[in-house]
């Protein structure tokens, strides 16, 4: 892969410094001014240009093995500027979140309650808390107890602290993915790139136990391995539960999650418009209404009648 891109690249440095070659041989017969000199120093120009060309495609490719393959864009609706979050899309996401994320990843910053009306219903959330257990307290005793939980609690966490989840993970300490969609370039397409990119090593490139190759991941070996396969998880609303459709779901579920407030905002911003323009609307013709006495009137000037003597 690398050496087909240097070598396109290579060939673009050739083409170009051709093109250039052509167009100062013919700017040399239009004008006969044009000296040997002149010409050799545009070759060095063209020389540099090349070479600036070809070393910058070197490093990009460079980036690409410390970076991670750059995601492609992928169409998500709720991108568009007029569009909401897709909420069936976002409950089937948390379902994905539930069942396979959640083993690993916690989401600090989300509480049951943020799903009411976004997801499910009040009932459906409070069913949800209740079958998690909380610590409370102290109690009267000063005790701390356990009671079931209540949709004011927050997402519970799968480990005790830091140091079980890395311990649970081979060393690799799973992230918090309430914020994650914000937290990394390329947002929602790299982690959907991410859960979908799993492949098996290309030649030459090994591996160490207990990692997985994911050219999308920096480095290209991640510490997570494969979770989403066809028909993992059986969608309430039949949909059919294939890789990349729980992948969008579980990014659109974490999209959400980053950013709750988008489909709120974005009805205010589509009223502060409405008003703004309105109230331009109305400032230009109090604007034209106050000045059109002055705009038209017409300043004549009357010369006094000479004086007879
Ligand atoms: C078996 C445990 C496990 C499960 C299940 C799991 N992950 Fe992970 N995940 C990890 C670990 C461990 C890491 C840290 C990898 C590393 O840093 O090498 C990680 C990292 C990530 C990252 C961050 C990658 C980065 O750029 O740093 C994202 C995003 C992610 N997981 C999303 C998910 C999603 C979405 C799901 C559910 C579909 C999921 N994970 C399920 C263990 C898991």
């Amino acid at each position: 892969m690398f050496r087909l891109s240097t070598t396109s690249a290579r060939q673009a440095v050739q083409r170009l410094a051709t093109q250039a070659r052509y167009q100062s041989t013919s700017s040399a017969t239009a004008s006969s001014t044009m000296t040997a000199k002149n010409m050799s120093m545009t070759a060095a120009g063209v020389a540099t240009v090349g070479a600036l060309a070809y070393l910058s495609m070197e490093s990009a490719d460079a980036n690409m093995a410390a970076d991670g393959l750059h995601p492609p864009a992928f169409p998500w609706e709720h991108k568009k500027n007029l569009a909401t979050f897709d909420h069936a899309a976002i409950r089937r996401g948390y379902q994905v979140y539930k069942e396979v994320c959640a083993v690993c990843h916690s989401l600090d910053r989300i509480a049951w309650r943020n799903l009411i009306d976004v997801s499910h219903t009040e009932n459906e959330v409070k069913e949800m808390a209740e079958e998690h257990e909380y610590t409370d307290g102290p109690n009267d005793v000063g005790d701390m107890f356990q009671r079931p939980g209540k949709p004011s609690d927050y997402m519970p966490n799968p480990y005790a602290n830091e140091e079980q989840a890395r311990a649970g993970n081979a060393g690799a300490y799973p992230p918090d993915l309430s914020l994650m969609i914000k937290a990394r370039h390329g947002g929602a397409d790299y982690v959907f790139s991410l859960l979908t990119g799993y492949q098996d090593p290309p030649a030459g490139v090994e591996i160490r136990e207990g990692l997985n190759f994911n050219p999308y991941f920096p480095g290209g070996a991640i510490g997570m391995a494969r979770v989403l396969y066809d028909g993992l998880v059986e969608y309430e609303d039949g949909t059919p539960a294939t890789t990349s459709q729980m992948a969008k779901d579980v990014v659109i579920f974490l999209s959400w999650a980053a950013e709750p407030e988008m489909d709120e905002r974005k009805k205010m911003g589509m009223k502060a418009l409405t008003l703004l323009v309105i109230l331009t609307g109305l400032s230009v013709y109090l604007k034209r209404h106050k000045w059109a006495a002055i705009k038209t009137r017409k300043i004549l000037y009357n010369p006094p009648a000479p004086k007879k003597h």
